[in-house]
């Protein structure tokens, strides 16, 4: 299946995909003049998530920290919203069958307070099985009793990890049986927050398996992951940003591939490795949910998540996923189609080593002349008709804006 999407995807050079003013239907002519309601997701989520950092060492003074470091670096005003707390925030039930927290997290609500003092929105995990993959408690049984809780809590964003009923799914008499299984759950949890009344972005996470992509949005998310766990290393990181090609078409306002969070800042990276996390995620319409501790951070970590342009090209509006039009051995060019008729177009190299490449604006679909602006140069590059020239750096990217 992967290898038929990379061929596909490695040979053809995808269309313009512009945004089309004629699929607009015109507003009935006496309609009341109601404010549009927001879509949850209307562009792809971004904030922080405890996990890639502190995995089971989070609590209530890390994540208040972590909020007042993202509105205090800028991260807030440059558009991150989500404080995420993974897993291990699970206490027991009580009688009633409501789950608590354990004691690492006092009081979720007053918590939950804090952060939306700040401007931000907090998010919270739980898994369709009995036990989470950190063998916390999870929702199985309980879906509608832990929405509510979540609810009451003012929790906005629920991440929805599949591990403990995939213990589950094995025991189910086939492999479509198992299949049934775990789109049940995942609808059963849409319907519970459904009934609570209050928006939550419902992210949903089991690795990408039974191609997702095609009935994730069917079954309410807003997201979905589309691989495995990422970590902080540059060889798993392209494994996986370079493996979404293909998916491009599955993507749209409101629900989101998602390649998991971002690693930007935890050290395992260079600086080209990092910018090319950066860009590539940008390119796939990814939620950029940062994976470090935002109390610690470099001038750099935060120029690298605040970058404007970047995060532009992946808030873009029009909300289309870009993909792979080129690769030849390490060289990738993978292209977004913005709105307004531009495209953001990353020159990828996966070797370690620096090496030349070119983008051939008129095979990428310009016709004439186009303006060009490096993205992480902040450089306007001026008036093109031959063919862009640049030496990318090992590991590294160029990233530029082509417009018309
Ligand atoms: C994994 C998930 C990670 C993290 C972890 C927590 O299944 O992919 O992102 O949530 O569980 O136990």
């Amino acid at each position: 299946m992967k290898a038929v999407r990379l061929a596909l995807c490695a040979l053809c050079f995808v269309s313009a995909g512009l945004v089309d003013g004629s699929q607009k239907k015109a507003a009935p002519a006496r309609a009341p003049a109601l404010a549009p309601r927001p879509q949850i997701g209307a562009t792809p989520p971004m904030g922080w998530n405890s996990w890639n950092y502190f995995k089971e060492r989070v609590d209530d003074a890390t994540v208040r920290a972590q909020a007042d470091a993202m509105v205090a670096s800028g991260m807030r005003d440059a558009g991150y919203v989500y404080v995420n707390i993974d897993d291990t925030w699970e206490g027991q039930r009580d009688a009633g069958g409501v789950l608590q927290p354990n004691n690492k997290f006092p009081d979720m609500k007053a918590l939950a307070d804090y952060v939306h003092s700040k401007g931000l929105k907090l998010g919270i995990y739980s898994s369709p099985g009995p036990k989470t993959c950190a063998r916390y408690e999870g929702s199985y049984g309980h879906e509608e009793i832990d929405a509510q809780t979540w609810a009451n809590w003012g929790i906005d964003y629920l991440k929805y990890d599949l591990c403990g009923l995939r213990e589950m799914m094995r025991a189910a008499e086939s492999p479509e049986a198992a299949h049934t299984m775990m789109i049940d759950a995942y609808i059963k949890m849409r319907d519970a927050l459904k009934k609570t009344g209050r928006p939550m972005v419902y992210s949903l996470c089991q690795y990408g398996n039974d191609a997702v992509w095609q009935w994730g949005e069917s079954v309410g998310g807003n997201l979905w992951r589309t691989t495995g766990d990422i970590t902080d290393r540059y060889a798993k990181m392209a494994e996986i940003g370079f493996s979404q090609a293909g998916l491009a078409q599955y993507a749209k306002p409101g629900h989101w591939n998602d390649p998991d969070m971002l690693e930007v800042g935890n050290g395992g990276m260079n600086a080209d490795e990092y910018r090319t996390h950066m860009s590539l995620w940008a390119i796939l319409a990814a939620p950029l949910l940062a994976g470090n501790d935002l109390t610690k951070m470099t001038p750099e970590t935060i120029a690298l998540l605040t970058n404007k342009e970047v995060i532009a090209i992946d808030q873009d509006p029009a909300g289309k996923q870009g993909d792979r039009v080129w690769a030849e051995g390490p060289k990738e060019i993978w292209t977004r189609p913005l709105a307004g008729g531009a495209k953001a177009l990353g020159l990828f190299n996966r070797h370690h080593a620096p090496l030349p490449m070119q983008a051939d604006f008129a095979r990428l679909g310009f016709s004439g002349a186009v303006k060009v602006r490096d993205v992480w140069a902040a450089k306007d590059l001026g008036q093109m008709t031959a063919p862009y020239k640049a030496t990318v750096p090992g590991h590294g990217v160029v990233l530029l804006r082509v417009s018309k």
